[in-house]
């Protein structure tokens, strides 16, 4: 499990809020995750949120016909939602929880406190051949409750691990990432991981064996205004690769 690459999901949301800001068609999402593939990028990941406040309905439609990178569609558990996933059958749907008043995704989903019928909504997914990630925190109590839905995928909300302060905050929210990752891995999860990543914060995520793929977004983003969107994603490529290596390294030696 260790040695398979990790992917890397590059998150465009942010390309269309500054688009968005005037209001006209530049810059362009799409064309960024034309260069996020070109730079080395696994997939594109895309959350069209109910306010329409960054991704629209058309760049979901010309990311389908013009990328060829799996998409991970990020949406929250509405039948509008669910329409728009089942109309373009994306490579995977990432179900987030959604609160217009706040500035971004700010917890995992409650799988197991939900009254909804979370495994009925899953699975029209599902049997859509669409891939379900459900986006979670580092919970053992929310990993076992995914597993009851049938998600084949979980993703790990890291936003409290970016925010903790270094030291023993910061280590133990890495340790419930871990033992979360270990819980899904051992019930055939596949495990997945994002929320506030950056340079300086991508490497112990990035050794964890169990994890497959990191979503990251609002750092690249923010990066490509310095040094441009293609050497960002390099770097922080490298950083996900050096990060595994080591860890890998260090487990065979
Ligand atoms: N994964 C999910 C499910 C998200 O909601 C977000 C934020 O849109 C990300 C990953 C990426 O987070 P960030 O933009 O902080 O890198």
């Amino acid at each position: 499990m260790g040695s398979r690459r990790l992917r890397l999901g590059v998150n465009i949301d942010h390309v269309a809020t500054i688009r968005n800001a005037r209001g006209g068609p530049h810059p362009d999402p799409v064309r960024a995750a034309r260069m996020a593939a070109a730079a080395g990028a696994d997939g594109i990941t895309a959350h069209l949120r109910e306010d329409r406040r960054h991704i629209s309905d058309g760049d979901i439609q010309r990311l389908m016909e013009q990328i060829d990178l799996p998409l991970n569609f990020e949406m929250a558990a509405t039948e509008e939602m669910l329409e728009i996933a089942l109309r373009h059958k994306p490579h995977a749907a990432c179900i987030v929880p959604e609160r217009r008043e706040e500035r971004t995704t700010e917890n995992g989903l409650d799988v197991a406190g939900t009254n909804m019928d979370l495994k009925g909504y899953a699975g029209r997914l599902l049997d859509a051949g669409i891939r379900v990630s459900l986006f979670i925190d580092p919970d053992i109590r929310q990993i076992d409750a995914a597993h009851e839905v049938g998600a084949p995928v979980v993703e790990i909300h890291t936003g409290t691990y970016c925010e903790a302060a270094a030291g023993s905050a910061r280590d133990a929210e890495l340790e419930r990432i871990e033992m979360a990752a270990g819980r899904a891995t051992e019930l055939g999860i596949e495990c997945h991981a994002g929320h506030g990543l950056s340079f300086g914060m991508v490497g112990p995520i990035a050794a964890i064996p169990d994890m497959m793929e990191l979503n990251i977004g609002h750092f690249l983003i923010g990066e490509a205004i310095f040094g441009g969107l293609e050497s960002a994603i390099i770097r922080m490529r490298a950083l996900m690769d050096n990060a595994r290596a080591a860890a890998n390294g260090a487990r065979s030696a």
